[in-house]
């Protein structure tokens, strides 16, 4: 990715976006940090978010906050039968039993400013907790957060596509954290189970377009280069050889086994050495990365150089599992059924706005890697623009991206990823695979990627389960 261009106007933007962002997690934290550690202690600053003239009520509300620590130090109480709990509590649930826990008050809407606790244990040790949460509607500013020991703190927001789910077989902790102003309920069941591990026949295969493909919790518009929030491309992965933690290319996940990626990147590679990461947002190591080798590469058979620069990698695992279960980082992104022929219709993408995401470089001189996953927002050329940039070089089968300023582009080592644009239904699309380019960045020399409509018909022959 290069982005040393970037018009300064639109990096603000960029940059107001993200401190929006940061300041509401910050104010989270910041409010984590120096929260009471008992439901007594009143009068402590929560974050940025106060009002004047709402000071006395706040202050009594805060007397009613209960924190986790809080709760930890109360004895459990044995969950026997299936029933309602109280709005904090630490709670042994026996084997067979499903409880409710609710927001305060529900199903009435909670009051401003909650912080809640739940601590739920398996009374079997052996047995499994499953938290869901049918109704979740919360206030803008509020979260719900789920801790386990396998999958850490995950935070539930009012606009997660999915509703909070964990499984764990430790101690789950949940908190409901409220702003001053806003309200909202919801209610959760937590349900200890003593059963087998769910094995990858129990779920459904995950085809190509499968109804998971092309959602992020995460938008995917952005202006200017910058680092991506993590798991914003969860079919994003990179492609490397066994022995090194970083990656020379990226790919997609299109299906439970199959990545596309572009020929070139992989064409004069040993099989036996490459790699598939999943999971991955550092560029070097990464403690949530999974490593998957590779059982076949299916270059398209007209590949040559520049030409049809696009190749399936078949995984030597399935990814069916993480798929379903790990879907906040895992995911398949679709792929466009439509073919292009070369024309200007809304299957060529162009006029589009689409997002390039990869780990290659922000500087070609000196060299740059970033630390972590890169992305910028990039103009779709027509099909005519795009030919007429190097007219005996560009085929149909290619699409061009270029911003007029110059500076922006993906770079060396950003090859195979994606160029994505939004679909509708919160759904991305893979319009592009990474290709090739004169320069980075150069405003005369648009960057050229791999069609990827024009090789539907391939890839649904090839990358069959
Ligand atoms: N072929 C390059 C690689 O191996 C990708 C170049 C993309 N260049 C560009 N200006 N968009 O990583």
């Amino acid at each position: 990715m290069d982005a040393r261009l970037a018009p300064l106007g639109l990096a603000v933007l960029a940059a107001i976006v993200v401190s929006s962002r940061a300041a509401t997690a910050e104010g989270n934290k910041s409010a984590r940090a120096s929260a009471p550690a008992g439901p007594l202690a009143g009068g402590m600053q929560r974050g940025p978010t106060g009002e004047g003239t709402h000071q006395e009520g706040a202050r009594e509300a805060r007397r009613n906050w209960v924190t986790p620590s809080v709760v930890s130090s109360q004895s459990p109480q044995e969950v026997g039968s299936s029933t309602e709990l109280p709005s904090s509590g630490k709670f042994l649930i026996h084997t067979g039993v499903e409880a409710t826990f609710a927001s305060p008050g529900f199903p009435d809407d909670y009051p401003p400013d909650v912080w809640t606790s739940w601590i739920f244990q398996a009374k079997d040790a052996a047995a499994t907790l499953h938290v869901t949460c049918p109704e979740f509607a919360l206030g803008g500013q509020d979260s719900l957060s789920l801790r386990t020991p396998e999958h850490g703190r995950q935070l539930f927001f009012r606009d997660n596509l999915t509703p909070p789910a964990v499984s764990s077989r430790g101690r789950v902790v949940a908190q409901l954290r409220t702003g001053r102003r806003d309200h909202g309920r919801f209610r959760c069941t937590v349900r200890a189970e003593l059963i087998r591990e769910v094995s990858e026949s129990d779920l459904p295969a995950v085809q190509v377009n499968d109804p998971l493909c092309g959602r992020t919790k995460h938008t995917t518009r952005i202006v200017g280069g910058e680092a991506a929030p993590k798991n914003t491309y969860p079919w994003l992965v990179g492609v490397t050889t066994r022995s090194r933690a970083d990656m020379f290319c990226e790919g997609s996940i299109i299906n439970e086994r199959f990545v596309l990626t572009a020929a070139h990147c992989v064409a004069r590679r040993k099989l036996w050495v490459l790699n598939v990461q999943v999971r991955k947002h550092l560029r070097n190591r990464d403690s949530e990365e999974l490593r998957f080798k590779v059982k076949r590469v299916i270059k398209y058979p007209g590949y040559k150089r520049l030409q049809d620069d696009i190749a399936l990698l078949e995984l030597d695992g399935s990814l069916r599992l993480l798929l379903h279960n790990d879907d906040v980082r895992v995911r398949p992104i679709c792929l466009p059924t439509t073919a292009c022929g070369g024309g200007s219709g809304d299957a060529c993408f162009g006029g589009r706005t689409a997002v390039v995401a990869g780990w290659g470089v922000n500087q070609q001189r000196p060299k740059a890697y970033p630390k972590s996953l890169q992305r910028v927002e990039l103009p779709v050329l027509t099909s005519e623009a795009c030919e007429a940039s190097q007219p005996t070089v560009i085929t149909d089968s290619m699409l061009c991206t270029s911003y007029s300023g110059g500076g922006r582009d993906a770079c060396q080592g950003d090859s195979g990823g994606p160029l994505m644009v939004d679909t509708g239904k919160s759904k991305t699309t893979l319009i592009g695979i990474v290709s090739f380019g004169k320069g980075c960045g150069v405003p005369e020399h648009p960057a050229v990627y791999t069609r990827v409509s024009e090789y539907y018909d391939w890839i649904i022959e090839n990358a069959r389960l």
